[in-house]
């Protein structure tokens, strides 16, 4: 994470909010190349969703909403999350995720590490006294060793394996003096408290100019309501029919509890969000359906499947409307971890605004001449969180032989005597999210013709795609610092061009090189671009 993240950075796709001031924690500025991908995955969302279907209309409704959308909703009663504070460090830690926080943790990757294989409790005491005294001062294996070690017996035997049981464990190494079990704090090992507290999510803020007269509004958690209010207004403008959906993408708000793993969690993020009214009866089907065509949009846009899964709620981890929903997690750096979750709604937000508004929300069917609630199927996804995994799949490092200055094969050696081989970051992006398409490089920059002809060709190029110019550096640091960004192609204008009007272009992934004529370079281009 921590190599993305410089990269990130160094190259100016995400920076930390208000830095110069010491920053605002875990909050996120996208840069010059961060907001290019962030916008073409939006646009490849609503290509997917709203253009290449023909039953899903889209919709930008405001952040603020009046307050009764929020009583209305539940959100303002049931939007809570669970947590524990941690009476040493005096950290926050969301109850439900708590057991994934030390599982990742410092102290336990460190212990697992040194557990690996069948060591005993000798290891473990060294352990203790050495890393688990930096790492988590407060677990009570660090504090009193021998006495822990007793209540721990031979599990240790089957740490290095998989078949032990990782909450018995951590609570024996976490345990009170009388051996009792107990949560540990995924920062510093300090048991947890059992009792939990409570906190509405909701982010606040006052409407109006002047302090007496102002009121209290919300910023919005979930772009969906804006789209269930809206529903009268769709069914008299546009009289769609079941089933069909509403498509929205902009910004949400909650106060988290634990925001973290850089633009994970945040507290302003930005969803894309689908809402696809359905007959009740066919609920079931399109909740299948939907979560395929999601699950597919990201493979078609080269997310490797392998890093992709689908993982169906549990009755109680089910939001307070839903009474289905399957996330499709992505194993991010930090683990797997949700990137958008499919729910069904059922008829909830539809009635529940009927009954707060006194506007009934029914649907009416002309062929059964019947008024119903549709149910509403839910496909939600983070733009932020989708485009920390599109980074992260697409983070290759690769050695590259100096020689050939191509990728350098397994078994493959340098020639030549004390030859390192070049290592090279690269985004392997898909062609529809890269920054930018195509980058026009002079490979000699004091020859005034190479460059006036690189310019041109530049010029020519960007009529028709995202093309940079840049000449700023030797050829091979050009092609490096394109590389870490994503561009696809790299077109060389070298001393040759001037006679054959040709280039070179270079393709990202393979770095094979070919020459191309100049005036066909365009079309050629195009056909792998388009
Ligand atoms: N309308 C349903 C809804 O909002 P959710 O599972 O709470 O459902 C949907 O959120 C998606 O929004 C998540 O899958 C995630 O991608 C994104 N998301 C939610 N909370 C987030 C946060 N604090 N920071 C970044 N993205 C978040």
């Amino acid at each position: 994470m921590e190599k993305v993240l410089s990269l990130c950075k160094r190259r100016g796709f995400i920076f930390q909010s208000s830095e110069i001031y010491g920053g605002l924690s875990n909050t996120w500025d996208y840069g010059p190349y961060g907001v290019e991908l962030k916008n073409n995955l939006k646009r490849a969302w609503w290509k997917s969703v709203v253009y290449q279907r023909g039953d899903i209309l889209g919709m930008d409704a405001a952040i603020l909403m009046h307050p009764k959308v929020w009583e209305a909703s539940g959100h303002l009663k049931n939007f809570n999350d669970p947590f524990v504070k941690c009476p040493a460090c005096l950290l926050f830690f969301r109850l439900d995720k708590v057991w994934d926080e030390i599982w990742n943790s410092k102290w336990f990757v460190s212990l697992r590490e040194t557990m690996m294989g069948d060591k005993d409790s000798l290891h473990m005491l060294r352990w203790a006294k050495t890393e688990g005294r930096k790492l988590s001062p407060n677990l009570s294996l660090v504090k009193e060793p021998e006495i822990t070690l007793s209540f721990i017996g031979d599990l240790h035997q089957k740490f290095g394996g998989v078949e032990f049981d990782f909450k018995t464990y951590v609570g024996r190494i976490a345990c009170s003096q009388a051996g009792i079990a107990q949560t540990p704090c995924p920062n510093c090992g300090n048991p947890l408290p059992e009792e939990s507290m409570s906190a509405n999510l909701m982010l606040a803020t006052q409407f109006g100019p002047v302090k007496e007269t102002a009121q209290t509004v919300f910023l919005r958690p979930e772009t969906a309501q804006g789209m269930f209010v809206n529903f009268q207004n769709i069914l008299d403008s546009r009289h769609p029919k079941l089933p069909f959906g509403l498509a929205q993408i902009g910004k949400a708000f909650r106060n988290e509890i634990t925001p973290g793993n850089a633009t994970f969690r945040t507290r302003e993020f930005e969803q894309m969000e689908i809402e696809y009214f359905v007959r009740p009866l066919e609920a079931d089907e399109k909740l299948s359906e939907w979560i395929a065509y999601r699950f597919d949009w990201y493979i078609a846009l080269g997310m490797k499947k392998e890093n992709l899964r689908q993982r169906p709620h549990g009755k109680e981890e089910l939001a307070h409307y839903a009474r289905a929903c399957t996330d499709i997690e992505y194993n991010f750096p930090f683990g797997w971890s949700e990137l958008e979750g499919i729910a069904n709604r059922g008829d909830f937000d539809l009635k529940q605004h009927s009954e707060a508004s006194g506007k009934e929300l029914k649907y009416f069917d002309d062929a059964a001449k019947e008024r119903f609630y549709p149910y509403i199927i839910e496909p939600s996804g983070g733009v932020d969180r989708a485009v920390l995994a599109f980074l992260s799949d697409a983070y290759f490092e690769e050695k590259v032989n100096p020689h050939t200055n191509c990728i350098k094969m397994e078994g493959e050696t340098s020639i030549g005597v004390g030859v390192k081989d070049n290592l090279r970051v690269v985004l392997k992006l898909h062609k529809d999210l890269a920054p930018t398409k195509v980058a026009v490089l002079p490979l000699l920059r004091n020859r005034p013709e190479i460059v006036e002809l690189a310019r041109k060709i530049a010029a020519d190029l960007k009529q028709s795609f995202i093309a940079a110019y840049d000449d700023t550096g030797a050829i091979g640091k050009l092609y490096r610092r394109q590389d870490e960004v994503g561009t696809l192609y790299c077109v060389t204008v070298d001393v040759q061009s001037l006679e054959d009007k040709q280039v070179t272009v270079r393709h990202r992934d393979t770095m094979l090189q070919e020459r191309i004529s100049v005036d066909k370079l365009k079309d050629y281009l195009a056909e792998k671009l388009v």
